[in-house]
């Protein structure tokens, strides 16, 4: 029987013209549509693990990751079924040409956030220092104000929108924090603001509470912390880690140290902006509590290199933050010598990093730290999936994971060399696309 073409409804996001809000999509397990069994066929590469049931994969081992040309069945479940195309799937996409990929990671973003800080950029690239920026009202204090007085709905409503714009770019899974709070209630609200998000978005999210992010005013670092120490068991509701911002101008190393026992008592993972303007020295604190993940780490002091690429902690570089700010550069190469499990993430937030595509961070991170494609792809999957926790349901395309997938127009090498250029022609999750571009639309036909 010749197969249909599929149209209408199955290409949901990208046909969607709706309000944004108050759109519930499905649940993990709670179908939208009848299921189907899908057969990815003729894919120019599929990237898969070297074995299965990976935590995580070393970045120094990315070479072992298989790029071949291949397909695979998706079962009515939504979960991978083979590594093998199959003549009678409900489904079959046509993937000559494409590079077939896991669902991309995003385990660093600010989400939501209100507004943006576009003045801020342009005053900081002409050369206004950032103490003049931050005395005119600017920075951290300036989103928390945009967010204070921005009405619920409307910060979804952006949010919502970032998150589709992140789907176009290929992410299945993202990371919500707080962190624009800076009070109390402010910070509980931007939490449940990110767990009304993760309900109305097809992507799953998870929620870090960024407790310690700026000094509130009225408050010194200590007494603020003592107001962290409170809020931790209501945030816990909400979050699946902690974490603070270490810097000169922020928190210092007791207040990690704080931040780490609070994490331990509370059974939460710790992750941590570090380094990433001053040598702070925050790696040996960070690994007495075995940091989920440490972020930024442009300025990390050459001791801490070692001890970080020994552990289980992930090293998570931020080349976009580093590119718009003009930071100084990860040693990335000189982490993935010393063993770490190293990460890509956009860090999307209105200051440093307005940034919401993966590819485009991958291909700053490739020119930037001179990573292989391999060690770029682990970066934003398998790795970025550890990070939050997630890497035995997501992260690789094995059998019996859920079928978050991403089908590029092209081969995976060229998504750092054409930047710039977005390569993703289909995001699927749980197997169901949640974003076709129109161009694409022919590859998916239904028996
Ligand atoms: O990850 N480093 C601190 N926090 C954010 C920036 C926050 C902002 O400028 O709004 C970051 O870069
Ligand atoms: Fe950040």
């Amino acid at each position: 029987m010749p197969h249909k073409r599929l149209r209408g409804a199955y290409v949901v996001l990208a046909a969607g013209r709706g309000p944004v809000l108050p759109v519930m999509h499905r649940r993990i397990g709670s179908p939208r549509y009848a299921p189907v069994s899908t057969s990815f066929d003729n894919a120019a590469q599929v990237l898969t693990p070297p074995e299965p049931n990976l935590p995580y994969l070393r970045t120094n081992r990315a070479g072992e990751l298989r790029l071949d040309p291949g397909g695979i069945t998706v079962d009515d479940d939504g979960r991978i079924g083979t590594l093998e195309p199959t003549s009678n799937a409900d489904v079959h996409v046509d993937a000559i040409g494409c590079a077939l990929l896991p669902g991309l990671v995003d385990c660093h973003t600010h989400l939501p956030f209100a507004g943006w800080r576009a003045q801020e950029y342009e005053a900081k690239v002409t050369g206004v220092p950032y103490e003049e920026i931050a005395r005119a009202g600017g920075g951290i204090a300036s989103s928390a104000r945009a967010l204070k007085e921005t009405a619920d709905d409307t910060v979804l409503t952006q949010a919502a929108e970032l998150a589709k714009e992140m789907l176009v770019h290929g992410t299945t899974t993202f990371e919500c924090k707080s962190g624009y709070g800076l009070s109390r209630d402010g910070e509980l609200r931007a939490l449940s603001l990110a767990t009304r998000l993760g309900a109305a978005v097809p992507q799953q999210t998870t929620r870090t509470a960024l407790l310690a992010h700026a000094i509130p005013n009225s408050y010194t670092a200590d007494s603020w912390m003592d107001e962290v120490e409170a809020m931790v068991p209501e945030a816990a509701e909400y979050a699946t880690a902690l974490d603070i911002f270490v810097e000169s101008i922020a928190f210092g190393l007791d207040h990690l140290d704080r931040m780490g026992e609070l994490a331990g008592a509370n059974n939460l993972s710790l992750r941590a902006h570090v380094e990433q303007f001053s040598t702070m020295r925050s790696v040996p604190v960070a690994l007495k509590h075995h940091a989920r993940s440490l972020d930024h780490l442009s300025a990390i002091h050459p001791d801490d290199i070692g001890p970080l690429g020994n552990s289980q902690t992930a090293a998570v570089l931020l080349p976009g933050a580093e590119f718009m700010g003009a930071e100084a550069t990860a040693p990335a190469r000189e982490l993935i010598d010393a063993g770490a499990i190293v990460v890509l993430a956009t860090d999307a937030n209105p200051g440093t990093s307005p940034v919401l595509s993966l590819p485009l961070i991958v291909g700053l991170g490739v020119r930037r730290y001179g990573l292989s494609t391999r060690e770029a792809l682990l970066a934003v999957t398998l790795n970025a999936a550890y990070v939050l926790e997630l890497s035995s349901e997501v992260g690789t395309i094995e059998p019996g994971k859920r079928a978050d997938l991403v089908l590029l127009d092209c081969p995976s090498e060229h998504v750092a060399y054409r930047l710039g250029h977005n390569p993703v022609a289909a995001t699927f999750i749980a197997g169901e696309p949640a974003y076709v571009r129109p161009d694409a639309q022919w590859r998916i036909t239904q028996r």
